[in-house]
């Protein structure tokens, strides 16, 4: 029987500091109601001095290895989902690595914005099942607030920072990644972009004068593309795992707007206790907010053997992916490690 490659570890990582809607009403013309009414979110959290992508990636993917009883020096490749790496060079994935000791692994960053994660997982799940690697470790993190223009009500309402991680693994068995789809259609104009401090406008006085380093988003127009891609991909997703909406135990969506998850969750026919939603608490955190949710679920016991899972993202790029993702028996893939280490 061919490799499946099965979540073992995860980890996540929030900065303290929160950011509510009621600062914000002090920042930009804006209101405590308005942004749950049309967001769902009411709080964020926000790096401070000291942190970054690679800070956060690196305290979320020590916890996920801790989880998965795997040593750094283990794992075959380290990859890092995020739109806002610490440097253009070195990537994070690298200081990710150092820092670890992960001196067996190659480590590289893939840029999908908020489905960075899906789409990590499914790359990750390529080498698995080619037999090419055994372990590897995907962290997504964002720090989203460093490029945040605190004067543009249209935006920084939306975003939070956070970092979560997952170890994977080969497994034999029936389980982890099970199907992907990716998509993208490319953001000529201008839907969602930072545009500033890239190859086609380096970083100059002009580029920060004219703000070219924030994230700049037509949100409307964003919206409802991120619904009819949701629920294309997902659909998609399911076909090829051979699964329909039924056999589906919990939705983990990318976190991006209440409206956007009830939206899906209605047009895929699902019932809505089984959308995961943290945005409440989280806000918007990039390719982050997939493996928050699940590592959340994962560590609160709500994921049992067997349960399917479907991860579903939208994001800058334009980017989509979805994921069916069966919970694998973890003990069992421990136990067999272990044997296999001391014949
Ligand atoms: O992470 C993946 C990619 N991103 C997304 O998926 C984001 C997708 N988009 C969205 O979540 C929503 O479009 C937003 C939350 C960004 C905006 O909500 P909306 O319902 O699409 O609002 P809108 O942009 O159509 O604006 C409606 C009104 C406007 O006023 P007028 O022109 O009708 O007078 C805005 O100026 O709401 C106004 N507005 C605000 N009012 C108070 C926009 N932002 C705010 C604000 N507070 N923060």
């Amino acid at each position: 029987m061919e490799n499946k490659a099965a979540i073992t570890g995860w980890g996540w990582h929030s900065p303290e500091h929160t950011l509510s809607n009621r600062d914000l009403e002090k920042l930009v013309d804006t209101t405590d109601s308005w942004i749950r009414s049309r967001t769902g979110i009411r709080e964020r959290r926000v790096v401070g001095p000291g942190e970054s992508t690679s800070t956060m990636c690196l305290a979320a993917a020590k916890k996920a290895l801790d989880s998965a009883e795997v040593k750094a020096q283990d794992l075959d490749l380290v990859l890092c989902a995020t739109t806002t790496p610490d440097f253009l060079l070195p990537a994070t994935a690298c200081l990710v690595q150092q820092h670890l000791g992960a001196v067996h692994a190659g480590a590289f960053d893939l840029n999908a914005a908020c489905s960075g994660f899906v789409y990590g997982i499914t790359v990750a799940s390529q080498f698995i099942q080619a037999g090419t690697y055994r372990r590897v470790l995907v962290a997504a993190g964002e720090c989203l607030t460093r490029f945040t223009n605190w004067q543009d009500r249209n935006t920084c309402i939306l975003f939070g920072d956070g970092a979560a991680a997952v170890v994977l693994e080969a497994t034999k068995q029936n389980a982890g990644v099970l199907s992907a789809v990716l998509g993208s259609h490319g953001d000529t104009e201008g839907l969602l972009s930072i545009q500033g401090g890239g190859s086609a406008h380096p970083a100059s006085v002009e580029t920060v004068a004219a703000g070219m380093h924030h994230i700049r988003m037509r949100g409307n127009e964003v919206f409802k593309k991120a619904v009819r891609m949701m629920v294309q991909s997902a659909q998609e997703a399911l076909r090829i795992a051979k699964l329909s909406t039924r056999d589906l135990n919990l939705v983990v969506p990318h976190q991006a707007n209440s409206r956007i998850l009830s939206a899906t969750q209605e047009s895929l026919g699902i019932d809505a206790d089984k959308m995961f939603i943290n945005l409440d608490r989280l806000g918007n955190t990039g390719a982050a907010s997939v493996p928050l949710a699940l590592a959340e679920l994962a560590s609160g016991n709500r994921l049992k053997v067997g349960d399917n899972l479907l991860l579903v993202a939208f994001g800058g790029g334009l980017t989509w992916a979805a994921a069916v993702v069966r919970w694998a028996d973890i003990a069992a893939i421990k136990r067999e490690r272990a044997r296999r280490l001391t014949a």
